[in-house]
């Protein structure tokens, strides 16, 4: 085998440099042989096309070595294609199976596999087209997330994923500690004694990294966060996973206005990334979702491609409205008045479950929507309250297919108010003394929110269940690989 340096197939397929000599390595995911030539289609995970390798006059030995899924190290010369199918192809000079796929057993074969099975080895779906496409892709959105905000000036803050706090103030922590479960020690009261934990106090996974950021960004102005959350609801939904990503800014002297056109800005920028970067993936899953579509009645069907989708964000501008307003919209429309809600809307305050978000969205704007000034009963401790004493400054961001994508709010800058509030909701003040500390000593107008990483993921490549956006996911009952 040459020793001269490989070449990616991504970048062997647009070069015009025919004739020349390379080294190509990759896996076999398919192969044709006849009499006299065998073709390989080759893929090294660069680029969702295939690199096709000719084998002229193939042994018996040679082809049979090279199964689906074998690798393979080629030297060979690079040709202008006879074929209009590619612009240029490989012909063998020298090809080496480096390791053997044994086709009996290989789970993989050049088929359509349903996107359950691949879940279940998920350890191998890499090596398929669409996970190919779902995860260069995911790769592209962080880069796009680190570049907008840096571009911004914004600085990136790690922060604990360790914690001793819960953000959300829902209770679904996952527990962190060194105590022998079936030895817990306990105090007087007959309460687990965590002073004698690791840490010296109860410990938790984070579900979100606001509070920290919060501190940051009451002297860096503007921050963000990028980290894993965890959250043990036992949803079973297609949007929620226990582990899962979030891109979180904070920054200082911005109102709820401010974050609402930063929280637009960010996601058509990432879009817009997505577009002019990723055109490769993104056109395979379009494809393969119209060819998905062809078997759904036409009412089912959705109006638009993928990329058309895409593309229709990037142009129009996101609905603002209220959540009296969408409550009102929800109530008054024909779809509540026939029943059609499993959750009807009859009252103001109630939660608006992922239905009525997508109805809002699908429906009746058709277009992204972001609500704000949501009950303050069904929303966190640290959100603004309004002066109607009934509404706090939250925003939320729902998009087709999904609903919430970003959940976020101006906070509560006074300290008497957050204070008061705290102690109607039981959040522990003594312990939380750090946050309210920001509030007492040089207290300023501030905002940020929580983009679910997976849920853009989701919303960019068109997939539809979001075990299939993340490389492991961890679900309830599953934490396989
Ligand atoms: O609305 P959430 O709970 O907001 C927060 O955590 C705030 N602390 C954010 C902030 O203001 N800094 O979560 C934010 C987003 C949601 O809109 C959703 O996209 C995603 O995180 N998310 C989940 N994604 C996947 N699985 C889950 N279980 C999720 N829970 C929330
Ligand atoms: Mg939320």
């Amino acid at each position: 085998m040459s020793k001269s340096k490989r070449i990616k197939i991504i970048d062997l397929l647009k070069s015009e440099s025919y004739d020349s000599t390379v080294v190509v390595k990759g896996w076999i995911r398919n192969k044709r042989v006849s009499k006299n030539v065998a073709f390989l289609a080759v893929n090294d995970g660069s680029t969702v096309n295939n690199l096709q390798i000719v084998i002229n006059d193939p042994n018996d030995e040679l082809t049979s070595k090279c199964s689906v899924g074998s690798s393979i190290a080629c030297v060979g010369k690079w040709v202008k294609s006879q074929g209009d199918k590619q612009a240029g192809e490989l012909i063998a000079e020298n090809l080496e199976v480096t390791g053997f796929a044994d086709p009996e057993i290989y789970p993989l074969q050049p088929k359509k596999h349903s996107l359950e099975f691949l879940r279940e080895i998920a350890h191998l779906r890499f090596r398929t087209n669409i996970f190919g496409a779902v995860f260069r892709i995911r790769h592209s959105m962080a880069y796009a997330i680190h570049k907008f905000f840096n571009d911004k000036g914004f600085f990136y803050i790690n922060t604990p994923i360790i914690t001793a706090s819960d953000c959300e103030g829902a209770g679904e922590m996952f527990h962190v500690t060194t105590m022998d479960l079936l030895n817990l020690p306990k105090d007087e009261f007959g309460a687990i004694d965590y002073s004698q934990d690791f840490f010296g106090k109860e410990t938790s996974l984070t579900v979100s990294g606001q509070l920290e950021g919060e501190l940051a960004a009451l002297a860096l102005s503007e921050i963000y966060t990028f980290g894993p959350t965890f959250r043990a609801e036992n949803s079973n939904t297609t949007r929620h996973l226990a582990e899962f990503w979030m891109i979180e800014p904070e920054m200082a002297f911005y109102d709820i206005n401010d974050n609402m056109d930063l929280a637009e800005e960010m996601l058509k920028y990432v879009v817009k990334y997505a577009l002019d970067n990723c055109l490769d993936d993104l056109k395979f899953l379009n494809d393969r979702l119209i060819n998905e579509e062809k078997d759904k009645p036409q009412n089912e069907r959705s109006p638009m491609t993928l990329i058309e989708k895409l593309e229709f964000v990037l142009a129009n501008d996101f609905a603002r409205i209220t959540y009296t307003e969408a409550v009102d919209i929800l109530k008054n429309s024909n779809h509540n008045k026939k029943k059609k809600f499993k959750y009807p809307v009859d009252s103001w305050g109630i939660d608006l479950q992922s239905e009525h978000e997508r109805y809002l969205v699908e429906h009746h704007f058709k277009k992204p929507v972001i609500l704000t000034d949501y009950p303050k009963e069904i929303k966190a401790f640290y959100m603004k309250q309004n002066d109607d004493g009934k509404t706090v400054r939250a925003m939320d961001i729902l998009v087709p297919q999904i609903g919430e994508i970003i959940g976020g709010s101006e906070r509560e800058a006074d300290y008497d108010k957050l204070l008061t509030r705290m102690r109607e909701m039981g959040i522990p003040e003594k312990e939380m003394y750090w946050y309210l500390d920001t509030r007492k000593f040089g207290t300023v107008e501030h905002s940020g929110f929580g983009l679910g990483f997976e849920r853009l993921i989701l919303f960019v490549t068109g997939m539809s269940n979001i075990r299939d956006v993340i490389a492991f996911p961890r679900t309830p009952g599953n934490a396989e690989f």
